[in-house]
């Protein structure tokens, strides 16, 4: 018999399983923070990355969770590490949406790099090539998202906020917590209790209206109406910001329903972004379009479920006629900028009815709310018209 061969891999099963729970767990929180934050961050710019920045990370979640089912039951487990949990539950008081950014991609995002690469490193190559195939997907995500860092924050300085974030990540031991633990440091004084918004906050360039708020399509002349049909599209980060806000506040739905809101969510910040793009290809400027805030603080006053099914069975349902009819008048007049940018969203927007129909029961049932599910879409979406489609957009005391 030969000699027992010492391998010099760090990583072993039961490790590979503790580790993989920290990463699935930090991932998952990042993409909630994000979530959470998106209303209430200010700058456009901002905003439009937070989309992309949420749907990739919850691509990150997927990835992990196809590798967990594998090896664990059930898949999504809490790491046990209180100080890794503390750490991911702080991350959202920052004081304002530069700190918490800078929190994210400055401190959390290189040390997961880190953490990735190491473990590449050092598991069973071949026995747990799955694990290897999702870190270097998700390492090229994460690369980027490190990049986007200077274009999103500049030169904002690492304030107390940010030495916070990495003294709460030391005490962990790092994203692996095999690092040797610091102290927890105390809370700094610009640390800002987190209250999700119900507002939806704008930047100083942008004027905000509720003037003709979500009045049906009037006609008028058609340069007249397609301009405004992308102006509308680039005021959409109002839906992405009510999916952002059920998302925040349903905790207890299933992995897939995050998923796929995560998704709902990134899309609709891109509808805003082609409505920004087709403006700019005209020459125009998007913050010269005043913003329809008004429209999430009519919605954010019902409960999740009630606003998923004013947005999902309301607005998404009832735009495909019109959206329709907007395309095949692009086509006749071989507007092919207008009639690809509209083909895209319609692709977008069928999925976004589906999983409205999918998830309305589910959430519902997080809510509360206990009447049959026809009944309670009919309801909704009479309320949809009357007040949404009436330009009315009543904010009622009653909800307050
Ligand atoms: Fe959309
Ligand atoms: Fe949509």
């Amino acid at each position: 018999m030969r000699d027992q061969v010492t391998p010099t891999e760090e990583i072993d099963f039961a490790h590979n399983k503790r580790l993989l729970n920290r990463y699935r767990f930090v991932e998952y929180e990042l993409l909630r923070i994000l979530a959470g934050w998106l209303p209430a961050t200010a700058r456009m710019e901002h905003k439009l990355a937070m989309g992309r920045l949420l749907w990739e990370d919850a691509q990150h979640v997927q990835h992990l969770y196809q590798r967990l089912r594998e090896i664990q039951t059930p898949a999504f487990r809490d790491p046990d590490d209180p100080a890794l949990m503390r750490l991911m539950a702080e991350l959202i008081h920052a004081p304002d949406e530069r700190d918490l950014l800078a929190g994210l991609l400055r401190v959390i995002k290189p040390a997961l790099v880190q953490a990735y690469a190491w473990h590449i490193d050092q598991t069973f190559a071949n026995p747990d090539a799955p694990t290897l195939y999702a870190f270097k997907h998700i390492l090229l995500d994460e690369a980027e998202h490190v990049h986007l860092t200077e274009e999103l924050l500049g030169d904002h300085p690492a304030g107390e906020w940010e030495a916070y974030v990495r003294g709460l990540l030391s005490a962990a031991g790092g994203i692996t917590g095999r690092e040797e633990r610091g102290v927890a440091p105390e809370p700094p004084l610009c640390r800002t209790n987190f209250v999700v918004s119900r507002e939806a906050v704008r930047d100083e360039r942008f004027n905000l209206v509720n003037h003709n708020a979500g009045k049906a399509h009037r006609p008028s002349n058609p340069e007249t109406e397609r301009l405004q049909e992308f102006e509308s599209y680039s005021q959409e980060m109002l839906a992405a910001e009510t999916v952002a806000l059920i998302l925040y506040l349903s905790p207890g739905m299933p992995w897939e329903f995050v998923y796929n809101s995560a998704r709902h969510c990134y899309d609709e910040t891109r509808h805003c972004r082609l409505g920004i793009e087709w403006l700019a290809r005209h020459g125009l400027d998007y913050t010269q379009v005043p913003q329809n805030t008004r429209i999430y603080a009519w919605r954010s006053q019902y409960d999740p479920a009630t606003q998923y099914c004013l947005l999902t069975m309301g607005n998404e349902q009832h735009a495909f006629p019109y959206r329709r009819q907007r395309l095949t008048a692009y086509k006749a007049a071989g507007d092919r900028l207008s009639a690809q940018f509209i083909s895209y969203d319609m692709a977008d927007e069928r999925q976004h009815v589906a999983y409205g129909r999918k998830w309305l029961p589910q959430l519902m049932e997080q809510h509360g709310i206990k009447m049959p599910v026809e009944q309670f879409v009919d309801e909704t979406v009479a309320r949809w018209e009357a007040e949404y489609r009436s330009g009315a957009l009543p904010l009622h005391a009653e909800y307050a």
